[in-house]
């Protein structure tokens, strides 16, 4: 049997009927042979990152939410882009992880899925990249004008984004693969 990759995603979307969520879905049901996803959902529950929390105070939302990334093979993160920047629930939780170090070598995917984008996804390769997420550089997407190209029951309905996704998560896999074997 073959033994399945443990992914962990985080939408960087809070809302109810995120395109975001439905791009997860739609990524987990395409790897369905490869990969299991695990979808946290708490980043709008997390408390504001306070970096004089002494340890024996921080919230046990905060050390599940590091532990899953921890235990997870990979990370997957789709946003959308706010105001040209990072939603500021997700930059919150990505504070939480920069002492305790858990994206350092952390094979790690950003797909940024908005209505354009750009600024927000280079900000936030830009924090990935300084927190040390394995092969960033090879495991990030910009999708634009989302709300067109992923259908409300969830089907990624444009052939070029479908396409990419699959070529990223192919990539995502191999990275994840030697990563494991790195560790032996
Ligand atoms: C507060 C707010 C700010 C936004 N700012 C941007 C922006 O700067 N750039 C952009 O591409 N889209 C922006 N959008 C639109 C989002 O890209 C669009 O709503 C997208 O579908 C959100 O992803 P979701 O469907 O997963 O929630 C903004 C949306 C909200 C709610």
């Amino acid at each position: 049997m073959k033994i399945k990759q443990n992914i962990l995603a985080i939408s960087g979307s809070t809302r109810s009927n995120s395109s975001n969520h439905r791009l997860i879905n739609a990524f987990a049901s395409l790897f369905s042979d490869s990969l299991i996803v695990n979808t946290f959902d708490g980043i709008d529950k997390l408390p504001h990152f306070n970096p004089d929390t002494k340890t024996e105070n921080i919230a046990s939302i905060v050390t599940d939410f590091r532990s899953q990334i921890s235990k997870a093979d990979g990370v997957i993160i789709c946003t959308p882009e706010y105001a040209h920047g990072i939603p500021g629930s997700l930059k919150n939780a990505i504070d939480w992880t920069v002492g305790s170090g858990e994206f350092s070598g952390k094979p790690t995917a950003l797909i940024t899925a908005s209505t354009d984008g750009t600024i927000g996804h280079q900000a936030l390769l830009e924090v990935l990249r300084v927190i040390e997420a394995k092969n960033i550089e090879q495991l990030h997407l910009l999708i634009q004008f989302i709300r067109t190209k992923v259908s409300q029951e969830g089907e990624i309905i444009d052939k070029d984004t479908l396409s990419d996704v699959k070529a990223l998560g192919q990539r995502f896999i191999e990275t994840i693969a030697a990563s494991i074997a790195e560790k032996g």
